[in-house]
């Protein structure tokens, strides 16, 4: 796998930092706060996991898997499905909707547009990566790890053909993996 690999952006340990940082900007913010996080599957899953520990007030945490139309490196074609809702009632919570990256911004554009209907107290954004020029909705993240140019990334949770997730760290392809299909 790490064959594969044509560069890294951030190796594990600086992974770590961002997320050591993010934890301490939203336990102070949420403070006395009902905090529920949401994991927006799969490529958040990583990120998730050593974000809740990171955060150190009370949270609850649950789970939605969303998916958008077209293939794996131009993914969002903005058509996009409700693979697993939450299992929680929104009602009176302040929810944190934990992102891999967002890029078109379509995709979590669409989830709030949902989740907005269920009367929580707040909605807000956390995403690990930010690709802002490639946006094509207005939406900003409220807490964001890095910045990454607009080039296809993987590992820690983000994949290409749903391979590449468990790398430590954030990377790129070498340009014959992304074009052998
Ligand atoms: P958006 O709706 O365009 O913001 O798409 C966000 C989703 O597209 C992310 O949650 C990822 O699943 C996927 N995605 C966007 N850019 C990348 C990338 O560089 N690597 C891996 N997945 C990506
Ligand atoms: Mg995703």
């Amino acid at each position: 796998m790490m064959s594969d690999i044509e560069k890294i952006y951030y190796s594990s340990e600086e992974l770590s930092a961002i997320v050591k940082k993010l934890g301490e900007q939203i336990s102070f913010d949420y403070e006395g706060k009902n905090l529920l996080l949401v994991s927006i599957l799969k490529g958040s899953v990583v990120f998730m996991a050593d974000l809740m520990r990171a955060i150190t007030v009370p949270c609850e945490i649950d789970f939605m898997c969303v998916s958008s139309y077209g293939n794996s490196t131009e993914n969002s074609s903005g058509a996009v499905r409700i693979l697993k809702d939450l299992d929680e009632n929104l009602e009176g919570k302040d929810v944190l909707l934990v992102e891999d990256i967002l890029d078109s911004g379509r995709t979590l554009s669409y989830v709030i547009s949902v989740l907005k209907t269920r009367n929580p107290k707040s909605i807000r954004i956390c995403t690990l990566l930010d690709k802002p020029e490639r946006r094509v909705v207005d939406l900003t993240a409220d807490y964001s790890g890095a910045q990454v140019p607009d080039e296809f990334v993987v590992g820690y949770g983000l994949d290409y053909a749903e391979k590449y997730r468990n790398l430590p760290f954030i990377g790129v392809l070498k340009k014959e993996i992304y074009s052998e299909d």
